[in-house]
């Protein structure tokens, strides 16, 4: 496992919590590389409120210190919410019947945490998004400064290939385009951790069994969180996706990640490209900018290739801790 020599690299998850987001919390807590110093929630794949006590239930169950949460944005900039419950279940943690948590969340918004928490850190923290990207659209245009104390930010969204929420649109970037279109004005460096990849990391059968019976709260909600994201649907032995939780492995092991600096615009248009990452791919200045029709776009280390087996290894050795 890396990272055990180091000091941990201070980190921010802002989610939308979310099955594939608790997994990713469990991850956070238990790496020894990573010292998770805050969490932010949005409206995305279920409704605010619930993101917060799914959050802090998670962060419980896991025996997590009493890392601060923030309630934020309870809709995108423009867009209505527009939830994905048929994928994480009614309560947006598959139904699994868990406990309301025993905590309150901060007293302040999401962005007043997030300026708090990350000026506050004594080295740049690294803030990874696995969530619509409202909470950051805001941050950034009202906290500007905040930008001196990020080493990174690496998010979960936007597809080089094929969208999930429309055929060419990841739901992240979607559910809020203007939000996704801000963060690519941040003037830090910035890795897409797309569809491309967030497909690719799945923990087998048996791990998922294991997990899932384990005597270890954290774990075995690892368990039961994977077993509902079964890619295959076979009920009586499921394999599960990492989804999220692949980003943050990619934060504590970057070498499992490949990835290209690339320019990358989102398309903000009314119609069915709305919500797309136009990755550019070309290997030389195409007829456009011959013609003197070139954009600015910002570069973004955009992940092309994963080493899956090597995260879902990752992920097992972290949450059985
Ligand atoms: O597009 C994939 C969706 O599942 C996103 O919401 C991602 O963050 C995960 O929760
Ligand atoms: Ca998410």
């Amino acid at each position: 496992m890396t990272g055990q020599h180091t000091a941990p690299i201070p980190v921010i998850i802002d989610c939308d919590t979310g099955v594939d987001d608790a997994l990713a919390l469990l991850f956070a807590v238990r790496h020894p590389g990573l010292d998770l110093r805050a969490v932010s929630c949005v409206a995305g794949n279920t409704h605010v409120d619930q993101v917060v006590r799914n959050t802090l239930t998670v962060l419980e169950q896991a025996g997590a210190p009493a890392i601060p949460v923030a309630r934020g944005a309870e809709r995108p900039l423009l867009e209505p919410v527009r939830t994905a419950l048929h994928v994480h279940g009614r309560d947006g943690m598959g139904d699994l019947g868990l406990p309301a948590p025993g905590r309150q969340p901060a007293d302040v918004d999401a962005v007043t945490l997030l300026r708090r928490e990350i000026l506050a850190s004594p080295r740049p923290v690294t803030l990874i998004p696995t969530a619509p990207l409202t909470n950051i659209a805001l941050l950034l245009r009202t906290h500007p400064e905040v930008t001196r104390n990020i080493e990174r930010i690496v998010f979960m969204g936007g597809a080089v290939a094929t969208g999930n929420a429309t055929a060419v649109a990841e739901f992240n970037v979607w559910h809020d385009p203007e939000a996704a279109a801000v963060l690519l004005t941040a003037g830090v460096p910035i890795t897409m951790y797309g569809l491309d990849v967030f497909q690719q990391v799945v923990v087998e059968a048996a791990d998922v069994r294991r997990l899932g019976e384990s005597a270890e709260p954290g774990t075995r909600l690892a368990g039961r969180l994977l077993a509902h994201r079964d890619p295959v649907t076979s009920e009586e032995d499921p394999c599960g996706g990492l989804g999220d939780a692949g980003a943050v492995c990619s934060v504590a092991d970057p070498a499992g990640l490949t990835t290209q600096r690339l320019p990358v615009e989102v398309n903000l248009a009314p119609g069915p490209a709305r919500g797309q990452t136009i990755v550019d791919r070309r290997p030389r200045p195409g007829e456009a900018e011959l013609h003197g029709e070139a954009r600015e776009q910002t570069l973004v280390d955009v992940a092309l290739d994963i080493d899956a087996e090597r995260y879902a290894k990752l992920y097992l050795a972290t949450v059985e801790r």
